[in-house]
């Protein structure tokens, strides 16, 4: 067993109830696990001893929503965007094309880069999904090649492949593509919009993967109003992600139950969407996270800290909501908050994944915006940075 004390943390965030944000505080890390929270001065002796000089300490990022199973690049599709052409989900296939070309390698590899990158940003615990590979085949691969993720999460539902009816695709995926998938996964997410899946091909693909065990989310009003929410919280799902577009009955469905509204900002921006109503989520009592929906067409970013500045800048969350979202509110997307090696909190028995920032206070993440602020990284008790 080896131990490491980090003493004199200026802010130290630890999402526990009962330890709240401490000031001068210390932590020690065993192995990889959190060992002993507590006063800086009163810090237990340890193998080696780390001071940060008054920076600000919080878990590391818990990023619950990306898709980094895929190849290819879609550069000038963002160009176009950004020159007024209207996101599409459409836009999913180019990818579909390219992924489904790549070699094992080449998609562990890119998945392994993104994974690093996001790292070293402080994002500790991430889950990501398959969704571009539409076979059987493709979609087991992916679902293989993805675990190198904290969680994997299938998407075979993520659009009907050209040349498919809707219809005999959602029957492929709810018997074949899942019988071959589910072994390999934790759960099973479906793009429920207009383009993509409609509500009862979605509860159907939804109870197919309950019925193997799979915990469930949803992609939900994205991109206008929709029935995406409400069949969340109807089937049960941990979390449903985007919610760009709600209405007030979609706030209170989701503030009366233990669905996680995940929040997609860099995504929103990404496809000149307006921003969700956080505010109106946080108000009514709902459970919000912040992810960074890391892909190459909607949201082609990795940095967690950019989807809490502008949470706070331009979502009207406070700091403290913010980095909760991040962190704590991941975790419980990932259902992980909580027990022996929880993630997104930092208390005994909890992994120790732990972000220094370069900032005497997580308020500089939105102080000081677009500033690189991560200082040092430990995940599962490593130092990775
Ligand atoms: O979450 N909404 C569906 N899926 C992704 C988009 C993926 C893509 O454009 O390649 C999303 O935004």
């Amino acid at each position: 067993m080896t131990s490491t004390a980090i003493t004199g943390i200026g802010e130290l965030t630890t999402n526990d109830d009962e330890l709240g944000t401490l000031a001068d505080a210390a932590l020690v890390v065993e192995d990889d696990r959190i060992a002993w929270v507590g006063p800086s001065g009163s810090a237990p002796e340890a193998d080696h001893h780390v001071d940060v000089a008054g920076r600000a300490v919080l878990p590391g990022w818990v990023d619950s929503h990306t898709h980094l199973v895929f190849a290819g690049d879609r550069t000038a599709e963002f160009a176009a965007r950004m020159a007024g052409q209207p996101y599409e989900a459409g836009g999913i296939a180019v990818t579909v094309e390219a992924t489904r070309s790549a070699s094992d390698d080449e998609l562990a590899a890119n998945l392994r880069r993104h994974i690093d990158e996001a790292a070293a940003q402080g994002t500790t615990c991430l889950e990501t999904k398959t969704g571009y590979g539409l076979t059987v085949a493709e979609e087991l691969r992916a679902a293989r090649l993805a675990h190198a993720a904290d969680e994997v999460t299938f998407l075979g539902a993520h659009l009907v492949p050209p040349g498919t009816t809707a219809e005999s695709y959602v029957d492929l995926v709810c018997g074949e593509m899942l019988d071959a998938v589910a072994p390999h996964v934790g759960w099973c997410d479906v793009f429920c919009e207009q383009g993509a899946f409609d509500a009862d091909q979605s509860r159907r693909i939804l109870e197919a993967a309950k019925a193997r065990g799979l915990g469930l989310r949803v992609h939900g009003n994205q991109l206008g109003p929709g029935p995406g929410v409400r069949l969340a919280v109807e089937v049960g799902a941990a979390s449903v992600d985007h919610c760009t577009y709600l209405t007030e009955s979609d706030v209170d469905a989701l503030a009366g139950s233990g669905t996680v509204a995940t929040l997609l900002p860099a995504c929103d921006l990404s496809t000149r969407q307006p921003l969700p109503d956080a505010r109106a989520l946080l108000d009514a009592g709902a459970t919000v996270a912040l992810a960074s929906n890391c892909n190459p067409g909607s949201s082609y970013t990795s940095s967690m800290a950019f989807c809490v500045t502008t949470a706070v800048l331009q979502m009207r969350m406070t700091v403290a909501e913010a980095v909760r979202a991040a962190t704590w509110g991941g975790a419980r997307a990932l259902r992980r908050e909580t027990g022996d090696g929880a993630v997104g909190v930092l208390r005994p028995g909890a992994r120790a994944d732990v972000h220094v920032l370069d900032a005497p206070s997580t308020t500089w993440l939105a102080y000081r915006p677009g500033v690189p602020l991560t200082h040092a990284v430990w995940r599962r008790g490593t130092r990775i940075r």
